[in-house]
């Protein structure tokens, strides 16, 4: 909610003594909200604090008029979770002026009992939970001066303006000056926008970020009134015009940060003198700034020009704009080297980024910083050339989220950084540190979030931040694996760990796997470890992602992996595990990806369950419980968001990644999208046939049966499976012929049926020639293009056995 203007003084509050009728009104608002941790839903006097034995006008949130008439009703921030109707004594208080309702759970469809209220001159219901369309009647209330509808934009469908459109909403509220439309679906394009709202050049604030815009940016250049303009989060796109901003001379915020815009920014928009707030960052603006010296907004606080193109020698204005508070021109093409030194001149500078350029930053060991330096409390440096640890931090008491990652910092790491009690976030990683300054007394550290990765650390890891939530100590840290994790399973508040590609070896200690209590993430792949995997997951296991690829394990998957109900990922490829297929995973129905690759897997992959009578099949596939395998209709498929793990705050994520072998190669899957689900369960020595389960996971992407012992027919499901994107059943024992239902799959890029006992005709499709002869060659009789066999006559049918006969292929039970 940053960027609002105060507009309550508006309102001269002169309370008279409250009317019984207007009191009568409150005590029948039949509101009430039942907060996440109590279950009993508790009445709105309750919620507002409402003493009975007082004047109603004395009532925390109410205000009244001279003549005891409520004219101000402030019910915001009460979690208010009861739905509210056209019948509700609310749209009875006629006198009403200022209505707030802002941040509760109403969950409701928006109500039309508004248009009551003729008097609203001030209309507030931001992120109060309404959804669908905005009534028409809001219409009609002329009177409206601020009106406030921002929305959290969950989906499209949430909160939208279709009809009435914007133009309707607004065409009579000719009193407007603070509209708040964000994250409500409006559709519109700039053009659009600027056409409807054009009567409204008095507009204050305009504020529509999040809200589907579209086409190139319109020009705003006759709303001379303008203070605040926010359209964040569109797909505007276009260039800006220099000559549209001239004239504008009140504005003092502008947001156009996440949209599509191209050019150069032009310099008439840091000029605006009343200019205070800046944020353009993540569109495409190129070029260079040029020499903006003495020419912008001496009232300038902040800058976001962050992830954009912009080129050219850093842009030394800045140093100028004396009220800097947040400056970020992260990931651009900046060039030159920047001496520490020339930030006193910013003291009022908290918040630094400078990372992603091609910028080196000069700044010594020795511990400069007069006493005007800037008090940071946040700096992002990654990628500055840096060659040694800034001095100037040892000063920086306030600092709480330091990055320095991905430098050339060679050395120990110092012991005073760990002695910054307010620092919760340090990323060091991808430097060449290779050790800790001892000694590590009084070290008082809070960090939560500590990154490590990709050093050469070397012999005994501290004791290090009890209090830390993710830690990741992967790439070539050369720790005593053991001594590391004994240190770690006293942290009862850690989420992610990371060891992986280490080389470390032993057997994995019990306690770690005790802390799936509150671990989301353990990530140990690409070392050395040895033994079993221990039985010991908690009844409370929180694992979202366990992943313990390229190790030396043996023995049995745990029994206790099935208590894990949160598992999207879990990849135990490539170790020694000699098993059955892990049927304790059957109720995990997040699971999304799973690799068995390459291990000693036996038996059917069919998990037993309840006794079917119908036709007395012993082997069910009670598998059918992966629901993120299957078709989810509240999906939106669009939005291609990435698996990550996000639980323990600060906006940090961690990224998973997978090896995941598909299309025959082995991919290193770095992001994986909530969409990808995929099963390795290659180089194994499964048997038995395919079971009929398989034909349900209609989002399966990647699905990897090769170098095991199935037998049985390709069963024709797999023609269903629309998403399938790569499929390989190489090197088994599948007999019959490939069912023509195949050609159906239009997304495949991938086949391999090589190396089995397959007969007949490849069906003829545009897709299934398109692969090589590698994808059909060694099969008993396979003929047809892409291979060169010709068929002759129709092959007897006796290799082919119906779908009943092979066992679990049909799921009767669903
Ligand atoms: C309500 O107000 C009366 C009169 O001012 C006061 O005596 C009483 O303590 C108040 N009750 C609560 C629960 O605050
Ligand atoms: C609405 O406002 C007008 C003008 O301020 C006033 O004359 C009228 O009495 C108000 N109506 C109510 C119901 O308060
Ligand atoms: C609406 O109310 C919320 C919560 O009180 C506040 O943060 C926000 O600034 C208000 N909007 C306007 C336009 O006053
Ligand atoms: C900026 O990008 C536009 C295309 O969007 C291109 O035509 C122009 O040459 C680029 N300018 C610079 C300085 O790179
Ligand atoms: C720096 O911040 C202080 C306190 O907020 C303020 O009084 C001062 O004017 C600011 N300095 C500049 C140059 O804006
Ligand atoms: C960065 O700028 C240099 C020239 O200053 C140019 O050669 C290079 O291509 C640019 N890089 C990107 C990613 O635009
Ligand atoms: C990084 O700094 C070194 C000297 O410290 C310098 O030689 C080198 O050119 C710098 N690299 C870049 C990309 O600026
Ligand atoms: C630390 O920085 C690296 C690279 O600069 C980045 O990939 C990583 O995600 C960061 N770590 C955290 C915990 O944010
Ligand atoms: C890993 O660290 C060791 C020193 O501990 C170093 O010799 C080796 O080159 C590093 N490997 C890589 C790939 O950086
Ligand atoms: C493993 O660590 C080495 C450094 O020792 C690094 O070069 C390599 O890229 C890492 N591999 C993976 C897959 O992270
Ligand atoms: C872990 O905690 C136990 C008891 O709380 C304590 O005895 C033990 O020394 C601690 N271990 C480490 C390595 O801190
Ligand atoms: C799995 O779910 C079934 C019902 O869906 C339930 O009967 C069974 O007890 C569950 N098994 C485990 C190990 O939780």
């Amino acid at each position: 909610m940053e960027g609002k203007f105060n507009v309550i003084s508006s309102l001269v509050l002169v309370s008279g003594q409250c009317q019984s009728d207007q009191r009568q009104l409150l005590l029948e608002l039949n509101l009430s909200g039942s907060f996440r941790s109590t279950t009993f839903a508790t009445p709105l006097g309750r919620l507002m604090k409402w003493n009975q034995t007082k004047d109603c006008c004395s009532w925390e949130g109410v205000s009244c008029d001279a003549g005891g008439h409520v004219i101000g009703l402030d019910l915001s921030i009460r979690g208010i979770s009861s739905p509210i109707d056209d019948s509700s004594s609310l749209f009875r208080f006629q006198h009403l002026q200022r209505l707030n309702l802002a941040f509760n759970w109403f969950k409701t469809s928006f109500p039309t009992g508004f248009d009551k209220l003729e008097n609203l001159s001030y209309l507030n219901l931001s992120y109060s939970g309404f959804k669908g369309q905005i009534p028409v009647e809001i219409s009609r209330l002329t009177r409206l001066v601020t009106l406030d509808f921002s929305a959290f934009p969950i989906s499209k469908t949430s909160l939208k303006l279709e009809k009435p459109n914007l133009d309707m909403l607004v065409q009579n509220l000719t009193r407007l000056r603070f509209l708040y439309l964000d994250g409500i679906t409006i559709s519109a394009t700039g053009n659009e926008l600027c056409r409807d709202l054009l009567p409204f050049t008095k507009l204050q604030v305009l504020s529509m970020s999040d809200c589907y815009l579209s086409g190139p940016i319109p020009s705003f250049s006759s709303f001379k009134n303008l203070r605040e303009l926010n359209l964040g989060d569109n797909q505007l796109s276009g260039t800006i015009h220099s000559t549209d901003w001239s004239g504008l001379s009140k504005l003092e915020i502008v947001d156009l940060s996440n949209n599509k815009l191209s050019g150069t920014i032009p310099p008439t928009l840091f000029g605006i003198q009343s200019l205070r707030r800046l944020f353009l960052s993540q569109n495409q603006f190129n070029g260079s700034i040029g020499d903006l010296h003495g020419k912008a907004s001496s009232l300038l606080g902040t800058l976001d020009l962050s992830s954009n193109k912009l080129q050219g020698q850093f842009p030394m204005f800045v140093f100028e704009l004396h009220g800097l508070t947040l400056l970020d021109l992260s990931s651009n093409n900046f060039s030159g080297l920047i001496p520490m030194s020339a930030f006193p001149n910013l003291r009022n500078l908290s918040d630094l980024d400078l990372s992603y350029n091609r910028l080196s930053i000069d700044a010594p060991a020795t511990n400069i910083s007069p006493p005007s330096f800037p008090t940071f409390t946040a700096l992002e440096l990654a990628s500055c050339n840096l060659t040694e640890f800034p001095g100037f931090l040892k000063n920086q008491y306030s600092l709480n989220y330091l990055d320095l990652s991905n430098n050339q910092i060679h050395g120990e790491i110092p012991n005073w950084i760990w002695k910054s009690i307010n620092l919760w976030y340090l990323n060091i990683s991808q430097n060449f540190l290779v050790g800790f300054e001892r000694p590590m007394k009084n070290i008082n550290s809070g960090i939560w979030i500590l990154d490590l990765h990709g050093n050469q650390l070397q012999g005994q890891v501290p004791i290090l931040p009890s209090y830390a939530t993710y830690l990741d100590y992967s790439d070539n840290i050369s720790a005593l694996f053991y001594q590391l994790i004994l240190s770690l399973c006293n942290h009862t508040n850690l989420q992610v760990l990371d060891l992986s590609n280490n080389s470390m070896s032993g057997p994995i200690p019990q306690c770690l796997f005790q802390m799936s209590r509150s671990l989301g993430v353990l990530n140990l792949r690409r070392n050395n470890l040895s033994g079993i995997i221990s039985d010991t997951l908690s009844k409370s296991c929180r694992l979202q992602t366990l992943n313990l690829n390229q190790n030396l394990l043996e023995g049995k998957v745990p029994k206790s992996l099935g208590n894990c109900k949160m598992l999207e990922v879990l990849d135990i490829g490539n170790n020694q595990i000699n098993d059955s297929f892990p049927c304790q995973l059957k109720n995990i129905t997040m699971l999304r990806v799973l690799v068995l690759r390459s291990n000693n897997f036996n038996g059917h992959i069919d998990c037993p369950g309840t006794p079917n009578n119908f036709r007395g099949k012993l082997h069910l596939t009670c598998l059918g419980t992966w629901k993120a395998m299957q078709p989810n209709p509240d999906k939106n498929q669009s939005e291609l968001k990435h698996l990550q793990f996000e639980d323990f705050g600060g906006g940090v994520k961690y990224q998973d990644a997978i090896t995941i072998t598909i299309k025959g190669l082995e991919l290193e899957l770095v992001k994986i999208l909530t969409m990808f689900t995929s099963i390795d369960i290659s180089y194994n020595n499964f048997e038995g046939p395919i079971p009929g389960v398989i034909g349900k996971f209609k989002e399966l992407l990647g699905l990897n049966f090769s170098r095991n012992a199935f037998t049985g027919s390709i069963p024709s499901f797999f023609g269903k499976l629309q998403q399938l994107d790569s499929l390989d059943l190489s090197s088994n024992s599948l007999r019959g012929e490939i069912p023509f239902r195949l050609a159906n799959l239009n997304f495949l890029s991938f086949l391999n049926v090589s190396i089995n006992k397959l007969v007949g005709p490849i069906p003829t499709s545009t897709q299934l020639q398109t692969f090589s002869e590698a994808s059909f060659e060694n099969n008993t009789g396979l003929c047809g293009p892409p291979l060169k066999t010709a068929c002759g006559l129709p092959s007897a049918k006796e290799d082919s056995p119906s779908d009943s006969e092979t066992g679990s292929i049909i799921d009767w039970n669903h």
